[in-house]
């Protein structure tokens, strides 16, 4: 593998005894949106961790492998330096500080960031999410949970990030509010980021994505162009919730027309 974007190369992480993920293999090429699939527990949220060297917080370890951003290894990096080198992450279940103002928040993503660009950072934030240029000095956690989730992603883009990790932006979201977040990201990368997508929100996600990859059990089992993966039965059964029609007429005939065909 080559290039200019993220790499990660059979990648084995654990925690513990636990084996988390195996020898994982994914590029996100330079303004690309990529997105990783995977029911829960299938290793995630601990590939981004792995990526953003934020692993040990969590008492996990890289046992092999490595990760690359334009050829510059990160793997060996501390957390701070990997946001500097121009990797934010998104961690999941938008952890804002509650208590600090939004402004306050964004001050403290701008912390590992280029200090050069601050200013510059703030009007980009600004831009995508005029609200938090409203609320400036209100407490971050008096924000409604899709504002949080919005300020979540302000506070990782005010490093000024090459790559931006997201963790399930769209989890808990009314759908509407999704949909916002999914509109954010796609200008989030027009505007030249690229983006490493986890969601399980999968129609969303192959939406924005051009590749995917889909992780099970600490391995990655398929991976292509979106809309290849969205057009296979297997990802359309398993995370689309599109029944297979001859499955379900079989289903239909054995138990009668109560196992209604269903749409997800
Ligand atoms: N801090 C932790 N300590 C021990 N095991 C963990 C920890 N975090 C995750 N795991 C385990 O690692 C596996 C992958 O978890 P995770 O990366 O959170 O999956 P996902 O984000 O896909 O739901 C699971 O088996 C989970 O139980
Ligand atoms: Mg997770």
């Amino acid at each position: 593998m080559t290039g200019s974007g993220l790499v990660v190369r059979d990648l084995s992480v654990g925690y513990g005894p636990v084996r988390a993920l195996r020898r994982v293999s994914l590029e996100v090429p330079e303004g690309a949106v990529v997105t990783v699939l995977g029911g829960n527990g299938a290793g995630k949220t601990t590939l981004l961790r792995a990526i953003s060297r934020t692993l040990s917080f969590h008492g996990g370890t890289v046992t092999g492998g490595d990760v690359q951003l334009a050829g510059r290894r990160l793997d060996r990096l501390p957390p701070d330096r990997v946001v500097a080198a121009g990797v934010s992450q998104v961690p999941e279940g938008r952890r804002v500080f509650a208590r600090m103002t939004v402004a306050d928040n964004l001050r403290a993503g701008a912390l590992g960031g280029n200090r050069r660009n601050r200013g510059e950072s703030l009007a980009r934030v600004h831009g995508l999410f005029p609200v938090l240029a409203e609320r400036a000095h209100q407490r971050a956690g008096l924000l409604s949970g899709g504002e949080q989730q919005m300020l979540a992603v302000a506070r990782a883009l005010m490093a000024g990030p090459r790559v931006l990790l997201l963790d399930e932006p769209s989890l808990g979201l009314a759908p509407l509010m999704a949909q916002r977040i999914a509109d954010t990201i796609r200008e989030i990368n027009a505007q030249g980021t690229s983006v490493l997508l986890i969601e399980q929100n999968a129609a969303l996600a192959l939406r924005l994505a051009t590749h995917a990859y889909v992780l099970e059990v600490g391995e990655v089992t398929l991976s292509g162009p979106a809309a290849d993966l969205a057009a296979s039965d297997e990802v359309r059964r398993r995370y689309l919730g599109v029944v297979d029609e001859d499955a379900a007429a079989d289903a239909e005939q054995a138990t009668g027309p109560t196992l209604a065909r269903w749409e997800g």
